[in-house]
């Protein structure tokens, strides 16, 4: 049983994922139009493992017997200055998005809502990944620079993210490349 307002804020935090994967998905397409298609991929990946976010809220909130609510979803904003304004921004938006992941949690626990405590966990895990992997691309852009054929090398390093051929942790292991 959810009490109405941890109901709510379930709520709240499957929209912030729908928007999330809908913010992504506008800045895979933004990529596709200026011809990246690395960071096009792996932006669109990203969008996918948001909405499947969303989808565990989803499922959550129903198999607790409440009712999911999807709200309006703001439109996300089409216009960006390059790859690494891109990135500033998801970087940004992931920070404001693990506050509120923690803030839902804080409440779940004073609440005595262990069972949404438990189910919450798996995000506090995923924000810290999340927030990990894009400071690492950051990292790179500002190491690798936008000069030149920087953003060429850019974007081929997001396309074997984005395949899946390596993980964060391995392209982040000493000796890595
Ligand atoms: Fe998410
Ligand atoms: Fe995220």
């Amino acid at each position: 049983m959810l009490s109405a307002a941890m109901t709510d804020l379930l709520n709240d935090q499957l929209n912030r994922e729908f928007f999330s994967s809908n913010l992504y998905l506008q800045m895979s397409s933004w990529a596709e139009a200026e011809g990246l298609d690395g960071c096009a991929t792996f932006l669109r990946n990203h969008a996918d493992e948001e909405m499947g976010h969303m989808k565990r809220f989803y499922n959550y909130i129903n198999e607790k017997g409440a009712m999911a609510i999807i709200g309006a979803i703001d439109a996300p904003q089409t216009k960006f200055k390059d790859i690494k304004d891109v990135f500033e921004q998801i970087y940004e938006h992931e920070q404001h998005i693990t506050q509120k992941i923690h803030e839902i949690v804080k409440a779940a626990f004073s609440e005595g809502d262990m069972t949404t405590f438990n189910f919450l966990q798996y995000f506090v895990a995923e924000q810290h990944e999340e927030e990990t992997l894009v400071r690492s691309i950051l990292d790179r852009v500002k190491i690798i620079g936008l000069d030149g054929k920087g953003v060429f090398f850019i974007d081929q390093e997001l396309a074997r993210y984005g395949s899946g051929e390596v993980t964060v942790a391995e392209s982040m292991a000493p000796g890595a490349e």
